[in-house]
């Protein structure tokens, strides 16, 4: 598996998606329509009609709803992070909240604190901004690592413990971390152990010329990112809609070489000797989680290995760190991901 030769340039993904999976093939057939599924479907939809591409990620947020899952964003300012998670909660009926993370951010700002009330004369829990449904923590190296404990306790817990009392935080509660792929230095990198927290790293392409000519077409035309409402974006789905689907993906079925496969792509990742850490076990449970969703998104019931190569640089991507030589090279995660990938036998 490591007698490659490297290159600079990544060779093709071998699985159909190089970064994160795009919108599901139509369902298999004898499949039969589900409403649910449908449902997420229609969320898609909606979602389009604000943001134009990026149905990678979107399909990668729907994932890591289905999975309760946290998501890593990356991006260069200006590719739609803020109105895609908008607009993502407009058409399923969620709440949202975004915080900036500075470097002056306290734990407080994110999780709320006590306010004295002089009127009662008691001090009473003011809720911050973590109680909400889907959290945009935008730019959330920037701030110094008390303040991003915080936040990850949160998602770890799902809960907020500020005068020794938990407070249960609302259902479902999805973290999206925006990170700026070309301001990475001069700032807190989160540490390994928080990374594997997250279930997926979804990194935001910039848009291919058609689709800019898109953006801009429909900003002449009187599109309001301010106003969702007037660009058709409805609500389409809701609470039920994803207890059911997960319920769903609950059911999906993995064979004993499946797993084996998931385990054997892991394991491959701690011996490849361009990386310095591979995948941990918590890692390939979320890739088992996320191949399992992706699966029933795409119409079926049963985990395929190409459901496990779909979702693996998504997945991985930032479980797993290079050699700081391997860098030097000019090998990136990605071509490793791929090179590990193309190694292991698949069942069959
Ligand atoms: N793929 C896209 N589809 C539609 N609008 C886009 C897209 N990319 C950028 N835009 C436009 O650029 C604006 C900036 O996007 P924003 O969500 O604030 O970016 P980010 O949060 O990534 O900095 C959007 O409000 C929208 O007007
Ligand atoms: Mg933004």
């Amino acid at each position: 598996m490591t007698d490659q030769p490297y290159s600079p340039v990544p060779p093709p993904a071998p699985g159909p998606v190089p970064s994160a999976p795009p919108a599901p093939a139509a369902p298999a057939a004898g499949a039969g329509p589900d409403p649910v599924r449908e449902a997420l479907e229609a969320v898609r939809t909606e979602v389009a009609k604000a943001v134009v591409g990026q149905d990678a990620a979107v399909t990668s947020l729907l994932i890591a709803l289905l999975c309760r899952g946290h998501v890593l964003l990356e991006g260069v300012p200006g590719v739609a992070k803020t109105l895609l998670v908008r607009t993502l909660a407009a058409a399923l009926e969620l709440e949202t909240t975004r915080v900036q993370f500075t470097p002056d951010l306290m734990p407080g700002d994110v999780t709320g604190s006590l306010v004295y009330d002089a009127r009662s004369a008691e001090f009473s829990f003011r809720p911050g901004p973590v109680f909400t449904n889907l959290m945009l923590a935008d730019e959330i190296n920037r701030t110094p690592p008390k303040t991003q404990a915080s936040l990850l306790e949160a998602m770890e817990e799902r809960q907020v413990s500020v005068d020794g009392t938990p407070r249960p935080l609302p259902t479902p509660f999805m973290v999206i971390a925006t990170q700026n792929p070309v301001e990475y230095e001069g700032t807190y990198p989160l540490p390994e152990a928080q990374l594997d927290r997250f279930l997926l790293k979804v990194v935001l392409p910039l848009p291919e010329r058609a689709q800019e000519v898109e953006i801009l077409h429909r900003h002449a035309t009187g599109f309001s990112p301010r106003d969702l409402a007037a660009a058709g974006v409805r609500p389409v789905a809701g609470q039920e809609v994803l207890d059911a689907a997960r319920e769903a993906v609950a059911r999906v079925q993995v064979a004993p070489e499946v797993l084996g496969y998931v385990v054997d792509v892991c394991r491959a990742t701690r011996f490849s000797p361009s990386l310095s850490l591979g995948v941990s076990p918590r890692g390939a449970t979320a890739l088992l989680a996320t191949a399992r969703a992706w699966a029933w998104l795409s119409g079926r019931d049963f985990v395929t290995p190409d459901d496990v190569k779909a979702l693996a640089p998504a997945t991985l991507r930032h479980r797993v760190q290079l050699r700081a030589e391997a860098e030097l090279e000019g090998v990136t995660t990605e071509s490793v991901l791929a090179t590990v990938l193309a190694s292991v036998p698949v069942p069959r």
